[in-house]
């Protein structure tokens, strides 16, 4: 059953084209271990997975933020890993070293990856959607997320975080037999993620590829923007009032051909971006989102007004919805993001 906001919210007019002289703002990782209660609520999950997979605590995480900012949009609490863990690839979050994955050895475990109980595994992602819905008021969003192909690719295949990511690469520059296949399975399961994620109660959704920015001009074409493309026609074709936003990380000027090309309606960019740059050759393609540098928010004061200002006077005028560059860091004060919002919301504190 499709669960509509009663109103249409701000954040998704505006990811239509809409202009806000106060623009809708919220934040990658907006719900984390910078939040005191997050890390109480943390406590009672067995391990990360576990948190993710139970929707009393998946729902609490996702309203928390909600709670002490004002912020435009919700961001369902849950993992781009859940993905490879639903398709049969086991994840672990180890503390101090992130996720870590058994890596992908070649084709036949490629193909050993199945679908088949893709939504059946993620049930409680939904639940918790449907729940977060019924408890968010008025204008307010609720985003739904997936990894990219790319950035999940990397994990499956490098099984954590890596310095160059050569692995990866060499999968996917050398032809490696069985990297199609991995990147078709893997644009099937985020079209039916994002599909049941929007039929649970999310009005956007969002997909982070985080590690774009690692490969060179023609394998951002390839392997980030033409996968993305065949998600967001996908999804456009099933729920056409629902946008999508692509977070197409450190890719440089190759972002211009993102925006032409990938058929999303906005782009998250990342803090490395000229404003300059991107109100000229970005905004009159799509809406903007970005994209203080999260270091700002840890360092707060006059320092980090100055460049929130700064963001406002050149995205402001077009299509814009205010974020950082990146997820919000671990070591960030909350009385910073507090000072973010009330900044953007017009130079109040
Ligand atoms: O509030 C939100 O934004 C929603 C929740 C969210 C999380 N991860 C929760 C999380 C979202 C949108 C993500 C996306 C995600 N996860 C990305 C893409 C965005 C990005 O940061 O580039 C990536 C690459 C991941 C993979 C991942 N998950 C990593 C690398 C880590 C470890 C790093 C870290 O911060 O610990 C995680 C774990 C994770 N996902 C945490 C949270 C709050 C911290 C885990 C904990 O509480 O112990």
């Amino acid at each position: 059953m499709i669960r509509p906001s009663p109103v249409r919210p701000k954040l998704v007019r505006c990811l239509h084209g809409e202009r806000f002289d106060v623009p809708p703002v919220w934040l990658m990782r907006q719900a984390g271990r910078y939040l005191p209660e997050y890390r109480a609520l943390r406590a009672r999950a067995k391990d990360f997975l576990d948190f993710c997979y139970r929707p009393e605590l998946s729902v609490e995480a996702t309203l928390q933020p909600l709670r002490r900012f004002e912020l435009d949009a919700a961001i369902m609490f849950s993992d781009i890993l859940v993905v490879p863990d639903a398709l049969g690839q086991a994840v672990a979050f180890e503390p101090g070293r992130g996720p870590v994955l058994e890596p992908l050895d070649g084709a036949d475990a490629v193909a050993r990856l199945s679908m088949e109980n893709l939504t059946g595994h993620l049930a409680p992602v939904y639940e918790g959607i449907a729940r977060v819905r019924e408890s968010l008021a008025g204008e307010l969003a609720l985003i739904g997320f997936a990894g990219a192909p790319w950035t999940l690719a990397s994990y499956m295949i490098e099984g954590s975080a890596s310095k160059d990511y050569l692995r990866l690469k060499t999968w996917a520059y050398g032809g490696q037999d069985g990297f199609r296949a991995l990147m078709d399975k893997l644009v099937d399961a985020v079209i039916a993620h994002l599909d049941a994620q929007i039929r649970a109660g999310c009005d956007a959704v969002q997909l982070f590829d985080s590690w774009a920015g690692v490969l060179d001009a023609d394998g951002v074409a390839t392997y980030s923007i033409a996968p993305i493309r065949r998600i967001a026609e996908a999804i456009h074709a099933m729920h056409p009032e629902v946008p999508v936003i692509a977070f197409a990380n450190r890719i440089g000027v190759s972002l211009e051909r993102f925006a032409r090309e990938a058929g999303v309606d906005a782009l998250s960019i990342d803090a490395g971006v000229p404003l300059a740059y991107a109100a000229e050759n970005l905004q009159p393609l799509v809406t903007v989102q970005g994209n203080l540098d999260p270091a700002l928010l840890v360092v707060g004061g006059e320092r980090m007004r100055r460049a929130v200002t700064d963001i406002l006077d050149a995205l402001g005028h077009g299509p814009f919805v205010f974020n950082l560059g990146h997820g919000i860091p671990q070591q960030t004060p909350p009385e910073h993001v507090r000072e973010l919002v009330d900044v953007v919301r017009g130079g109040k504190g």
